[in-house]
């Protein structure tokens, strides 16, 4: 059976989700963010110590102003209300991407990032203005700057995900199979699962069953 340390998760699939149910994309993403709480709940019970959730890439800075300002409130609101609970529960947040939102949002990101830093129960990896490109072109420059030697090691060093293990598992919901410049270094020998579920109809069952595929899958890292 495998371990499973990390799984990464592209939540996709809010926007159909919430135009089909509701006539707005933003419900969806109200919607998505309840499918959020969910899947932290049983990613704790199953053990697992990394979730790493994609909720904004760097590409996403093209929606319409209204849907990227009810995103950001969400995410104001969702760590105002839950920071000192995920505290409690010994979860730690940290973010991956490049924070320059509003004043406001960037100091609720960095307090609670500091607030739970010592916790060790679950990570939850927030990718926020994440952008693989961006995060690698990066990595080379500061490879280069600080002439250190071009190795794995090395390239991992200077990645946002420092200090995290690489996925063992990928889910993307919302029935589309790319992965929308996403963990590009890290997911090299991920297992991929592909959900035709909208991200706010993904639930508990949905994720253990493929928790359990992933378990029984023979992973043989190029051997035979
Ligand atoms: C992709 O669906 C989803 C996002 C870009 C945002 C993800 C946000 C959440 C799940 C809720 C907020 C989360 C936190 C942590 C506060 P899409 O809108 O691209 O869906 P579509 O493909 O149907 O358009």
């Amino acid at each position: 059976m495998n371990l499973l340390k990390h799984v990464a998760i592209i939540m996709d699939g809010n926007g159909r989700w919430g135009l089909k149910n509701k006539n707005s994309r933003n419900a969806g993403h109200k919607a998505g963010l309840k499918t959020v709480e969910k899947i932290i709940k049983a990613t704790i019970r199953n053990k697992i110590k990394h979730l790493t959730l994609y909720a904004f890439s760097t590409e996403n800075w093209k929606r319409p102003k209204k849907e990227i300002t009810y995103l950001f409130d969400l995410l104001e609101n969702f760590l105002i209300s839950r920071i000192e609970e995920l505290h409690k529960q010994n979860i730690r947040l940290k973010v991956i991407g490049i924070k320059n939102f509003s004043t406001k949002l960037n100091n609720l990101l960095s307090k609670s990032e500091k607030r739970t830093s010592k916790n060790t129960k679950l990570q939850i990896n927030l990718a926020l203005n994440y952008g693989s490109k961006f995060e690698l072109i990066n990595a080379f420059k500061n490879l280069k700057k600080n002439k250190d030697k071009i190795t794995e090691k090395n390239i991992s060093k200077y990645l946002l995900t420092k200090n995290i293990p690489d996925p063992d598992l990928l889910i993307r919901t919302g029935d589309t199979k790319r992965l929308s410049n996403f963990l590009l270094w890290q997911l090299a020998y991920s297992e991929i699962f592909f959900e035709k579920k909208l991200w706010p109809d993904f639930n508990e069952k949905d994720y253990i069953k493929i928790i359990k595929k992933f378990k029984n899958i023979k992973r043989n890292f190029g051997n035979i």
